[in-house]
């Protein structure tokens, strides 16, 4: 399939630093049985391949800024375009080795995404997305899925640590969004529970607290798959947004009203 020339700097630079993943990815399989386990290595691995992210689209784009999780942001020559990059997105599925994690990349131009790529190196899956040119998954285009009945409808979420200091709030989410679909899902990997959006995998998703780099390239997928994406408040969800919705318009409005109507169990916003 043809794209253009800026979605094949992105998918080279995520199909190199994929290769990269998937062979470290076997290594870290060995490495669930020894003692120490693999957390040493899987932190140099991210490292190693927001390195190949890096070094690839500087060499096609010089000058281009860079947010990266890794190694935060580096002003460029170039300020008028950023990359935001996720290197490896679903680490601790990596760790664990769960084989559902991706390579995430976007493009703001000034200051809006204009493209996204979300790799998953096992399953081989490429989803990219350029703003009014479409979204697709390796051939295929894209389209968030057509059910409108919330009842029918499955959702992915988060399940944030418990030391987080909104877990309550967000049990409260789980209980009320869990009580009126079909079916709750939590992947742990947020660019693929937005690019799965894009592809009709999952009718809706919600998510508090996320980074740039974990959302800046699924927006555009499902924006451009012809899906809704804005912040818990339904407005234009930004980088620095604190919560994200998505989904098709119709489980995406439901998604809004229900999550806009969570209170915090009434003995627990009592003790402030
Ligand atoms: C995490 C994953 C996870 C989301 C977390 C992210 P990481 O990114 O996307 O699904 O719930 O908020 O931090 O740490 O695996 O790159
Ligand atoms: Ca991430
Ligand atoms: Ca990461």
């Amino acid at each position: 399939m043809l794209h253009s020339a800026l979605l094949n700097v992105m998918i080279k630079a995520a199909q190199k630093a994929g290769r990269t993943l998937k062979r470290d990815f076997g290594e870290v399989e060995q490495l669930q049985v020894s003692v120490k386990g693999p957390g040493n290595f899987v932190t140099a691995a991210d490292r190693r391949a927001e390195d190949v992210v890096r070094e690839e689209l500087e060499h096609a784009r010089p000058g281009y800024s860079f947010l990266g999780e890794e190694c935060g942001r580096c002003e460029g020559t170039d300020q008028t375009h950023c990359w935001v990059v996720d290197p490896l997105d679903g680490t601790l599925n990596f760790l664990h080795g769960i084989p559902h994690f991706a390579v995430s990349i976007a493009l703001e131009r000034q200051g809006s995404l204009v493209a996204g790529l979300v790799y998953n190196p096992v399953t081989d899956e490429l989803f990219v997305a350029e703003r009014g040119k479409g979204a697709f998954l390796n051939d295929r285009r894209l389209r968030v899925a057509g059910r409108r009945r919330l009842a029918d409808a499955v959702v992915a979420c988060a399940l944030p640590h418990p030391s987080r200091g909104d877990v309550l709030l967000i049990r409260s989410e789980h209980n009320a969004v869990q009580d009126r679909v079909a079916g709750l899902r939590r992947y742990g990997a947020a660019a693929l529970d937005l690019a799965w959006v894009a592809a009709g995998r999952f009718d809706g998703y919600w998510e508090r607290g996320l980074s740039p780099w974990d959302m800046g390239a699924g927006i555009v997928l499902v924006r451009e798959a012809g899906g809704f994406v804005t912040d818990l408040d339904g407005a234009d969800v930004t980088l620095g947004s604190a919560g994200i919705v998505a989904g098709n318009e119709a489980v995406h409005r439901d998604l809004l009203a229900i999550l806009g109507g969570v209170r915090l169990p009434s003995a627990v916003a009592a003790r402030g």
